[in-house]
């Protein structure tokens, strides 16, 4: 067999167009076989034995560096709603939290969080507000009369913080367990949206000092009495 070009046509005929019967050219078997040794080693190395992170992985992990460079940076300054969901997304301290939870917390909140003589953490109905500032609020401060304790001194800010975060990451989870206690997540909404001065916190002025209603009624307007 010879490699130089013969130019023989092959016996096929297309609507008058015809096909050489040259051989391929050895750069593009080169690019052939060089791509399928390449893609046995691409899978083995990121599918197979998953030593390599994909894409996804690599934009997560970039994603979760960022969070707790920045979380160390908010640590020592005021709790907010942002500095709680910016913890959701550092894996060590949710699961942190998540230790916390299940030393502390699962006898009455059960240990998915369903609730049992608390309430179920994972529903869309909470007594004490959903963002994630109220809960920490109530487990800072806790519901004395009500059986659920204060761990701020227990566990320290930090650690609270901790829970908190992983009691963000169950909350919407909705599984079965004790029935809604509380207002639904979308009326906690529009309250919060009332008071939205009240945006920021500090541990130690809960949100429930604005009482809702106590504007006193502009005098003048009552209604005249039909007649
Ligand atoms: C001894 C039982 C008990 C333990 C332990 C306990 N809780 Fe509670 N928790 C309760 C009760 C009871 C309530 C409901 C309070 C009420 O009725 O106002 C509650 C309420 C809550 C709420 C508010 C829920 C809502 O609907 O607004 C959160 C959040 C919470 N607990 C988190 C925690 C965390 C986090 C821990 C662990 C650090 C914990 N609890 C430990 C009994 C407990």
């Amino acid at each position: 067999m010879s490699y130089a070009r013969t130019d023989v046509t092959l016996d096929h005929d297309f609507d008058g167009i015809q096909e050489f019967d040259n051989r391929l050219p050895n750069w593009w078997l080169f690019t052939l076989y060089g791509s399928v040794v390449f893609s046995v080693g691409y899978w083995l190395f990121y599918h197979t034995f998953a030593v390599g992170h994909s894409q996804d992985q690599s934009y997560e992990r970039e994603v979760q560096v960022a969070a707790a460079a920045q979380l160390e940076r908010e640590m020592g300054k005021e709790v907010t709603n942002e500095s709680l969901l910016l913890m959701t997304q550092v894996p060590a301290q949710v699961e942190a939290g998540m230790k916390t939870f299940q030393q502390k917390c699962t006898q009455c909140h059960k240990l998915d969080g369903s609730g049992d003589i608390g309430p179920n953490l994972t529903d869309d109905f909470w007594l004490h507000g959903p963002e994630p500032l109220q809960i920490y609020n109530t487990v800072m401060n806790g519901v004395l009369d009500k059986g659920m304790q204060a761990w701020k001194d227990q566990l320290g800010p930090v650690r609270v913080r901790q829970v908190v975060s992983y009691v963000v990451t169950r909350k919407g989870m909705n599984l079965p367990g004790k029935a809604p206690q509380g207002k639904s997540v979308a009326d906690w909404a529009k309250e919060n949206a009332a008071k939205a001065p009240a945006k920021t916190g500090d541990a130690a002025a809960p949100a429930k000092d604005a009482a809702p209603g106590s504007a006193p009624a502009a005098p003048g307007t009552t209604p005249k009495a039909g007649g």
